[in-house]
């Protein structure tokens, strides 16, 4: 298989080919010194694979459940707390769309360029600014749509995301450890918000054959807890 990006495509076992090479063979096999590949667009699915990582990254099992829960869509403002390697970034900068805004917050620079390089790389970087912060201080955003935290204490950005997001505005954490859950719900009760609620995404793949079909015999590995809730302006 060979994923493209805009100009370049690094093809293990090959080395790299440009682009536009490919764009002619696109969903066609290409034999090339001998070997044969299938090419084919990137998915986000792709895209978010190919991140090259600096921290530890939200997993393809869970990012999508954290756009369903958030509501992200085309158009939105989303501000992030905790850049990371880059691939929630790509993930919610691809759901916004071209008239969408992400404002991503991370304490080190190192991480920011890794994380932006990503972002670049999938070609999104227009819908993006990243900018070195800690959100347990103030951050200057208002009105935003979606708060998402991916930081080893998320219930020190609920005070952030309260001021930043508007009435209705969705919160989102993610966190491997219940005891950073159980901190963090804490928090959001203490504050205005509602429907807040704790979920793991457990995803089983199934193997398909002429023999049988059946679950893969690949353990259900724990990645993180996801919670969510949505920010109002009185409780009842
Ligand atoms: C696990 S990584 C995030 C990974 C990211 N969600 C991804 O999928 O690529 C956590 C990041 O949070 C950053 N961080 C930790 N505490 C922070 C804080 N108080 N404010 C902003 N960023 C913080 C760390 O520097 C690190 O880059």
């Amino acid at each position: 298989m060979v994923v493209l990006d805009r100009d370049t495509v690094k093809v293990p076992g090959l080395g790299v080919v440009r682009a536009e090479t490919l764009v002619a063979r696109i969903g066609r096999r290409w034999t090339v010194g001998g070997r044969s590949f299938l090419v084919l667009t990137p998915s986000i699915r792709d895209t978010v694979n190919s991140v090259s990582r600096k921290a530890q990254i939200v997993g393809p099992k869970d990012l999508p459940a954290l756009v369903w829960n958030t509501d992200v869509k085309p158009g939105d403002f989303v501000i992030e707390v905790g850049s990371g390697s880059g691939a929630v970034t790509v993930v919610l900068a691809n759901a916004v769309g071209p008239e969408g805004r992400v404002v991503s917050y991370d304490l080190r620079s190192d991480f920011l360029t890794r994380a932006r390089e990503n972002v670049a790389a999938a070609g999104l970087s227009e819908r993006v600014e990243f900018k070195v912060g800690d959100p347990r201080s103030e951050i200057a955003e208002r009105d935003a749509d979606a708060f998402i935290v991916d930081i080893p204490d998320p219930w020190e950005a609920v005070r952030a995301a309260e001021k930043a997001l508007r009435p209705c505005g969705h919160f989102a954490s993610y966190s491997p450890n219940v005891e950073q859950v159980n901190r963090t719900v804490a928090s959001l009760r203490a504050r205005t918000f509602v429907e807040i609620r704790t979920v793991e995404i457990i995803e089983r793949e199934i193997e398909a054959s002429e023999s049988g079909t059946r679950p893969s015999f690949a353990p259900l590995g724990h990645t993180g807890y996801l919670t969510f809730a949505r920010s109002v302006l009185e409780t009842l």
